[in-house]
């Protein structure tokens, strides 16, 4: 039976008080679609509100320090994440894996403090433009995965559950451009077999994401790939109206798993 799909928003460096208006919006609008769940990862300056403004719906962060506490200056904790609220957090974002150098041990130790918290994890990877023309794009991302997974002790606690993966070509994201279904297939099924390799039966639970340039027009041919279990949608994310027909494209026709859940 085919996994309950996840369509996240990541708001990225957007989100002021003043749209927590359309928070409640897509929120409202998402409890309207029973079979997909939904979650916004948004600054982390604005999850408590978020939070409070819609109270059963997941607010996730978009990033989050790998220490307990200490001397981290301007980074937030898992704890803290929770503590204001969340209920997920992205990690390895490539925005974050370029700008701030985040290595994959990072990320996957970023990954494990997030899950052992009692947070769900969407762990992002990607390949660039030059890798995809080289012919390498399924080995450099199936390598990346490899390396920032967290370790598989997890899956007997029942970490894959809470754990999706977002492959984000970063050549796709904010540009317009989107993968082909033929290579969103290909990745996606090459990234199936490494967390299976990885988690045993337990990486079939895992969900895999779709992002990068996912909109309204895209959103039903890029779901109906095999192994597409979401997406992760930056700007499409920011307005219910743009927002919604993707959660509804994501809504099945069958039956899905009924027991899945981001919070
Ligand atoms: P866009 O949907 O704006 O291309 O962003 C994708 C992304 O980076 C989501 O994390």
């Amino acid at each position: 039976m085919a996994l309950k799909k996840l369509v996240a928003g990541n708001w990225k460096m957007h989100g002021l008080s003043s749209d927590l208006a359309e928070i409640k919006a897509i929120a409202d609008a998402a409890s309207t679609f029973p079979g997909v769940d939904v979650a916004l990862c948004v600054p982390a300056i604005l999850i408590e509100r978020a939070a409070r403004a819609v109270p059963n719906f997941p607010i996730g962060g978009q990033d989050v320090h790998h220490a307990e506490k200490g001397a981290h200056t301007g980074c937030v904790s898992a704890q803290m994440l929770l503590d204001a609220g969340a209920s997920l957090t992205i990690v390895g974002h490539s925005e974050r894996r370029d700008a701030q150098r985040e290595s994959d041990s990072e990320v996957k130790a970023k990954a494990e403090a997030a899950l052992s918290c009692g947070l769900s994890v969407i762990l992002c990877v990607g390949e660039s433009l030059e890798t995809r023309k080289a012919g390498q794009a399924v080995q450099t991302v199936a390598a990346q995965v490899d390396a920032s997974l967290p370790d598989g002790e997890g899956a007997a606690a029942g970490v894959p559950a809470r754990l999706a993966i977002a492959y984000e070509p970063i050549w796709a994201i904010g540009t317009g451009e989107v993968a082909s279904p033929d290579d969103i297939g290909e990745m996606h099924a090459a990234l199936r077999a490494r967390l299976v390799a990885a988690y045993g039966d337990a990486g079939d639970q895992v969900r895999i994401l779709y992002g990068g340039s996912v909109k309204a027009g895209n959103a039903a041919e890029i779901f109906a790939v095999p192994d597409v279990d979401g997406a992760l949608v930056g700007g499409a994310s920011l307005k219910a109206d743009d927002f919604v027909p993707i959660i509804a494209a994501a809504q099945p026709a069958g039956a899905v798993e009924a027991e899945r859940s981001i919070a």
